[in-house]
């Protein structure tokens, strides 16, 4: 029997990243970036798909510049939306299982509860509602398929949240951060692993084909995570100027944004965590983690 092939897009991301070490288990992953498999061209993407002839496409390419969408509504059209929707229909045309992700950003975040897979959509941006076109694309024209919405994802490669933290924390005496945007901190090594799961799981029963909430649990703010952050640096003896309680709370409207952010990004992942018997950890554990890798 020779081995599935999976082919990975959006290699160098940092979802992409640490899919290249999650996926190699499950098979032979052919794994590409945007220098090999450009986005802004669907028809050419579609048609290498069709050419690799994969058992398995996990597309982790995306346009993320949340702010700089509202200036560039094509170009993030054509990579959250025009793409995926190219690549379910070779997906569908070669019987091959397609895993996506999406996002909180579908949703307005108005409320104080966490939403499910269901609750109605409505993208507050350029950003949200290209993704929301993907997300509707690959269920109408894919087979089988994972879609995964996901929030506040950070990785120990390259910058993120938590070191830029660090870095104005020894800078300066106090920092302000907002304090009315709710949501989980969600890390790309547990989002690769869940898929990792998810998909051996799905290969082998195509029922569990759908549209699932993937983040951590329990929830935080933007100025909660902060705080957390800065915390843990100094109980592992790191000096800094601004301690968690130097971290002054701001609303939102603090900060004058291209992009308009839901405040309430909460999302329920009891369906995920039913169909997949998976446990989701709390999102502080990923974040320590994440820490010890970098201080
Ligand atoms: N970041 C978040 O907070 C967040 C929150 C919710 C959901 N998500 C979703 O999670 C998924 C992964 O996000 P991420 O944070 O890992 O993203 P990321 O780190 O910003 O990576 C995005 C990848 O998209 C690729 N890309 C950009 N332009 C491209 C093009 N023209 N053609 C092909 N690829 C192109 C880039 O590839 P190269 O590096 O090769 O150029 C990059 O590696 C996305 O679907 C995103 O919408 C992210």
């Amino acid at each position: 029997m020779s081995a599935r092939k999976i082919l990975l897009l959006g290699k160098n991301g940092q979802v992409g990243w640490e899919l290249q070490r999650a996926l190699a288990p499950l098979g032979d992953v052919v794994a590409l970036g945007s220098a090999e498999a450009d986005f802004r061209n669907p028809a050419q993407v579609r048609e290498q798909v069709l050419a690799l002839r994969p058992d398995v496409i996990v597309n982790a390419a995306a346009h993320t510049a949340v702010d700089r969408a509202e200036s560039e509504p094509e170009l993030a059209r054509a990579l959250n939306a025009t793409t995926p929707g190219a690549i379910a229909e070779a997906a569908r045309s070669l019987g091959a299982l397609l895993v996506h992700y999406s996002t909180d950003y579908v949703f307005d975040g108005s409320g104080e509860t966490a939403r499910d897979e269901d609750a109605a959509t409505a993208p507050l941006s350029v950003y949200g509602r290209t993704k929301r076109e993907g997300e509707v694309l690959i269920q109408e024209r894919a087979g089988a398929y994972l879609i995964f919405r996901t929030s506040w994802v950070y990785a120990a490669r390259g910058g993120n949240f938590a070191k830029t933290m660090l870095r104005l924390a020894k800078e300066r005496d106090t920092l302000t951060v907002i304090a009315d945007q709710h949501g989980a901190p969600t890390g790309a090594e547990l989002i690769a692993d869940v898929t990792a799961h998810a998909l051996a799981q799905t290969l082998a029963d195509t029922g569990k084909s759908g549209l699932y909430h993937l983040v951590a649990g329990g929830e935080t703010t933007w100025n909660g995570y902060a705080r957390f952050v800065l915390a843990q640096a100094q109980a592992a003896g790191v000096a800094l100027k601004a301690g968690p309680d130097a971290v002054a709370a701001v609303p939102t409207s603090a900060f004058a944004t291209p992009a308009a952010r839901p405040l309430n990004s909460r999302l329920s992942t009891e369906r995920l965590q039913k169909t997949f018997g998976l446990v989701l950890p709390q999102w502080q554990a990923g974040v320590e983690r994440m820490l010890r890798e970098t201080l």
